[in-house]
């Protein structure tokens, strides 16, 4: 376990629990967190194993990270282990985290960074995926009445996924009115294979 990252998902964590907000590392928005359509079924085995990281909205854990991926893997009916792997932009070293997360409901994941954290609260929804290409994630969290801190990602089963693939996971985004402004573009290039 990477204890660099741990560090940076326990400030993004104590953060948003504070209520305060970093500011150039989080997406604020305001209001409450708006409703999103939530999914009616969900294979969890079919979304197990690697993920790439298309496009993110910016956060602490993944800062100057490239080649970013996931890993999940089933570990009981309802637990999914995950690995969040890249390259350090900086020091060129690979760095990971792992979390464990519940399968609360379709599509609805609790994911828990360290020990002890609450697995009730749905912070992983995914708004859509055909498993085999494009996964859309997305995070909200009201920090206050006034406030939310959003999350969104675009995973790919490919590195370079084809545009086909990423329109359909922007107009997943579009429909549930999850603004595509603050998604940037993971560094895919020259990365390891896995
Ligand atoms: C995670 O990183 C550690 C070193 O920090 C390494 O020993 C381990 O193999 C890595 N795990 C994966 C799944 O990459
Ligand atoms: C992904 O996780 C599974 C289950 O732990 C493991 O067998 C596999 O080697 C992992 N793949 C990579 C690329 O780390």
């Amino acid at each position: 376990m990477n204890h660099r990252s741990n560090s940076h998902l326990w400030l993004l964590v104590s953060i948003v629990l504070s209520g305060v907000c970093l500011g150039n590392a989080q997406v604020p928005f305001p209001g409450k967190c708006p409703d999103v359509q939530l999914l009616d079924s969900f294979d969890a085995e079919a979304y197990m194993g690697i993920w790439y990281e298309y496009s993110a909205y910016p956060n602490t854990f993944e800062l100057g990270q490239e080649c970013v991926y996931a890993n999940y893997s089933i570990v009981d009916s309802s637990t999914v282990s995950v690995v969040n792997g890249g390259i350090s932009g900086v020091t060129g070293q690979a760095t990971n985290a792992t979390a464990i997360a519940k399968v609360l409901g379709p599509g609805q994941l609790a994911v828990a960074f360290y020990e002890g954290q609450s697995l009730t609260n749905a912070n992983y929804l995914v708004l859509g995926t055909d498993y085999e290409s494009y996964a859309v994630v997305y995070s909200c969290t009201s920090i206050t009445q006034w406030a939310n801190i959003k999350f969104a990602w675009i995973l790919t089963r490919e590195r370079q996924p084809s545009a086909e693939t990423i329109d359909v996971a922007k107009k997943i985004l579009d429909d549930n009115k999850v603004s595509q402004e603050y998604l940037s573009k993971t560094v895919q290039q020259n990365c390891p294979q896995l």
